[in-house]
């Protein structure tokens, strides 16, 4: 079984699908690890109900990126952790922890990247007047949502859909995608191991 460790920042629904798909089964991963930067998150007390173990931590309170991703590594690879999912996490991953997990960190993005990188993905695709946007899956590199794409899928933006209706549909999507994603990502990594 992988472990993986997620990573995010927010709400956590998409750490809620992903956990609910490992408990079911239909992920064939262990979830070892919640890293949380903002320690008043939902995602904390999410976690702590489904009971991953959490590295929450303030990074203000660390002098650099570069600090507070080595003691990142540090709880990772206690944990044993093989793969990273961004779940919602709102930082650019810097070089410390890319020469550690290049190539094993994972993101989901709510847009059919290259279109509308970086921050509020869905209300730029509201105001810009697209009739379809959707969602990605790719592998993390330096740069804001530039990393090689694994997977998408699309929606449609109907006639008279605000925001929250957007919103609501890409969720929907990122559930199912960002679970079955990984599943067919981990699962193939781990036959080209054996
Ligand atoms: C998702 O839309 C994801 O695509 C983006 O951040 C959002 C996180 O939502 N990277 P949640 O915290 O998982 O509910």
């Amino acid at each position: 079984m992988k472990k993986l460790a997620v990573f995010a920042s927010g709400n956590g629904s998409n750490f809620q699908a992903i956990a609910d798909a490992a408990k079911s089964g239909f992920l064939k991963a262990e979830i070892c690890l919640l890293v949380c930067d903002r320690p008043g998150a939902l995602v904390i007390e999410r976690a702590e109900k489904e009971g991953v173990p959490v590295f929450a931590f303030y990074p203000k309170k660390y002098g650099s990126k570069a600090e507070f991703e080595a003691d990142m590594i540090e709880k990772l690879q206690e944990a044993g952790v093989e793969w990273i999912a961004l779940a919602g996490y709102m930082r650019l991953i810097g070089p410390t922890l890319l020469g550690a997990y290049g190539g094993r960190i994972i993101n989901i993005h709510p847009s059919l990247l290259p279109a509308f990188p970086g921050k509020d993905a869905i209300g730029q695709a509201a105001a810009s007047g697209v009739k379809v946007t959707g969602v990605t899956v790719h592998f993390v590199d330096a740069g804001m949502d530039t990393g090689p794409i694994i997977d998408q899928q699309a929606i449609i933006i109907d006639d008279g859909d605000t925001e929250e209706d957007i919103a609501r549909k890409i969720h929907c999507i990122e559930h199912e995608l960002y679970p079955a994603t990984l599943n067919r990502l981990l699962n193939k990594a781990g036959k080209a191991a054996d």
